[in-house]
């Protein structure tokens, strides 16, 4: 078919069925390349120039898609926009409006998605954006100036995102005399930084995009280069080992319940391949079970690859809900609330160490704390930035940093309210990212990169500090002593101000489940603060102490079948976070004893709120200290409306619903 013909075919077709196109193209390979330099680069002359010289169709911007399948709302499943905007959704329904501009062709070898990000000064984070899903980069080089700052930061951020492979085009090569010397010196030059880069291959290429040479067709006065031209290297370049065959990740999105028999999960398998028959778990519960059958958009299948939409029956009915994930049992990701990423600030308002946020990973949205800006940096060297800046603004001793401002790249610490299961985002682009959404406005302001979880660190040890420690196993097991004691050891974890009623609640509840013949304990501050605790004071070090020791106490206890009721102040959002990954998340329940300050002050029931004003009490919560409160606790007490044995008797009533008493 002559190329016009086709072309005029397609096009046609883009009008009139989108969907039924991009379904047309499906079997082919796609391609997703990121074009970073800037206009005076001869970006858009490039990309300009392939279009028109190998006749491919093109709609001019897919913001059009972007609309349409908007517009399509829920039934955008059956055409799938993630294959434009696969690394965009999220961001688009966040609101955040990037600069990135999409082009779409095909040929009759692959099909290709261009994100073209402009070079000016939002370049990080519309780069982030655009290349967070690319497989290949193309850095432009003029000439005539050979490697400059720009090209090393595009450089640096594409292998910070992931891209394996790189074509340099060393453009306008018209105007330096197509000189061969002049090419293999900005050759030299680029290969001598980016060593230091992670990319699988960099191919260069002369060309002048303005006159043709080398994009489409090989150039008569570039003869001394004998490699492949612009369009046959991104034709040809091998993109298939890239994707992550190996770690099977299948993210919930929702389970499917359309009669009782059925109980389907639905999602996108982020990587590797299922198969039926295959044993998996489910995360974070850790259940065990086997793939009873997979189907596809088409019907039942033996097996699935990444990324396919499918839905998932297993033999067994363990719980599984949206947001968990399915992954192999021999092979499981990091299950944990913690983590240290490269974080992307996409925002005027500055990222604040300290600072809650929402994180967004795989089908989860979990709040969470940015704990610490370890360091940030430098975008142009690609180190970390230097003294000047380090020493610019302490972080009020939570790390180098305390802010970090937009388009800027900082190496984060990360504490999540609850754990989440996740990968490096080196071995896996699906489970290592995630953005930052902010809790009021609900707009995206970052996007992250998981480096890696973080085993240990001060004042938080998961690991004994020898490995020569070895745990000795008892003859009993935990579930003797449940069926012993008749019931299953919980935390009912109460947080709030001082003066809050967090004790009394405690003492009520403690009275009623011994009521009901259940084996209870309280830990309450200002007691564990006479003994075991004695050596801590309230700074937020000696804080973090105080609740991680009572945590590890905790869950002791009901490792030993008791139902603990603890009693702290236990301000910091991160450090309840920690409890609860000591204690498990089954048996963890908080509850927020919701007093307001103004109360608790005029209550004053150890006359402390009247000391702390007095600036005697230095460091007092809710007066000159912090108290976070919890966002997704269990259960609230507002105990203005309620007489202490009526809160009990409420958390009663829900430790009954979780099925954690009889
Ligand atoms: S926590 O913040 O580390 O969880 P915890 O619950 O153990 O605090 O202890 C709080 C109790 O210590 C309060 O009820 C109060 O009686 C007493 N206290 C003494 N100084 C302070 C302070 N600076 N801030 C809060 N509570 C204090």
């Amino acid at each position: 078919m002559a190329d016009s013909t086709y072309k005029i075919q397609e096009e046609e077709l883009i009008r009139s069925d989108i969907a039924e196109y991009l379904n047309r193209h499906e079997t082919k390979d796609l391609l997703r390349l990121l074009t970073c330099g800037s206009v005076d680069d001869g970006k858009s002359t490039l990309i300009g120039r392939l279009l028109y010289d190998s006749h491919m169709i093109y709609e001019d911007q897919l913001e059009k898609v972007a609309k349409d399948s908007k517009i399509y709302g829920t039934t955008g499943e059956d055409f799938d926009p993630a294959l434009l905007t696969d690394g965009l959704k999220a961001e688009r329904e966040q609101g955040i409006t990037i600069d990135v501009a999409y082009r779409y062709f095909s040929t009759d070898k692959r099909k290709f998605i261009i994100a073209d990000c402009p070079g000016h000064e939002q370049y990080t984070r519309n780069m982030a954006t655009g290349a967070s899903t690319c497989n290949l980069a193309v850095i432009l080089i003029d000439a005539r100036y050979g490697v400059i700052t720009q090209t090393k930061r595009h450089s640096f951020i594409c292998s910070l995102l992931g891209i394996k492979h790189v074509i340099v085009a060393v453009n306008k090569m018209d105007l330096v005399d197509w000189s061969e010397e002049v090419f293999n010196r900005i050759c030299a030059d680029y290969n001598g930084f980016v060593a230091r880069l992670n990319f699988a291959d960099i191919h260069f290429i002369p060309m002048s995009a303005l006159k043709g040479d080398n994009v489409v067709a090989h150039s008569a006065h570039l003869g001394w280069y004998d490699g492949p031209t612009f369009l046959h290297h991104l034709e040809s370049v091998n993109i298939a080992t890239d994707r992550n065959l190996i770690d099977m990740r299948f993210p919930v999105q929702y389970v499917l319940r359309p009669n009782l028999d059925f109980r389907g999960f639905s999602g996108t398998l982020a990587s590797g391949v299922l198969r039926k028959g295959d044993a998996v778990a489910s995360l974070p519960s850790r259940r065990e079970s086997r793939v009873k059958a997979i189907h596809g958009p088409d019907g039942e299948v033996p097996e699935a690859f990444a990324p396919m939409a499918i839905t998932v029956t297993l033999e067994d009915e363990i719980d599984v809900s949206r947001g968990n994930m399915l992954v192999p049992v021999r092979n499981l990701p990091h299950i944990g609330n913690e983590f240290e990423a490269m974080v992307v600030w996409m925002h005027e308002e500055a990222a604040k160490a300290g600072k809650s946020y929402l994180v967004k990973h795989t089908s989860n949205m979990v709040p969470g704390v940015l704990s610490s800006i370890r360091y940030k940096v430098d975008v142009n060297t690609m180190r970390r930035q230097g003294d000047a800046i380090a020493e610019a603004e302490p972080a009020d001793g939570q790390g180098d940093e305390a802010e970090l401002q937009l388009n800027e790249i900082g190496r984060c610490h990360l504490t999540l309210h609850r754990p989440i299961a996740f990968d490096a985002y080196e071995r896996n682009r699906a489970t290592g990212a995630f953005i930052i959404v902010d809790r009021l406005t609900n707009i995206t302001v970052g996007a992250g990169m998981i480096i890696d979880r973080i085993v240990s660190k001060p004042g938080h040890r998961r690991e004994p500090v020898s490995q020569h420690i070895v745990r000795s196993e008892s003859l009993v097991s935990a579930s003797d002593r449940e069926e012993l004691l008749g019931q299953k050891g919980a935390t009912i974890w109460l947080t709030g101000l001082s003066g809050s009623g967090k004790s009394t609640v405690a003492r009520q509840l403690e009275k009623q489940l011994m009521d009901l013949g259940h084996l209870c304990y309280i830990l309450d501050g200002d007691n564990v603060r006479h003994g075991l605790n004695r050596d801590l004071g309230f700074s937020m070090e000696d804080r973090k102490e105080n609740i991680r020791r009572v945590a590890e106490v905790a869950a002791l206890m009901n490792d030993a079948g008791v139902i603990v009721i603890t009693s702290f102040i236990s301000p910091y959002i991160s450090d309840r976070a920690d409890a609860r990954e000591v204690i498990g998340d089954e048996s963890f329940i908080e509850v927020f004893i919701d007093t307001p300050i103004e109360v608790c002050e005029e209550r004053d029931p150890k006359g402390l709120y009247k000391k702390a004003r007095a600036g005697e009490i230095p460091q007092f919560t809710g007066i000159s200290d912090p108290y976070e409160a919890p966002e997704e606790a269990e259960l609230a007490i507002p105990t203005e409306e309620l007489v202490p044995e009526e809160a009990a008797a409420m958390i009663i009533d829900d430790l009954k619903a979780r099925g954690l008493i009889g």
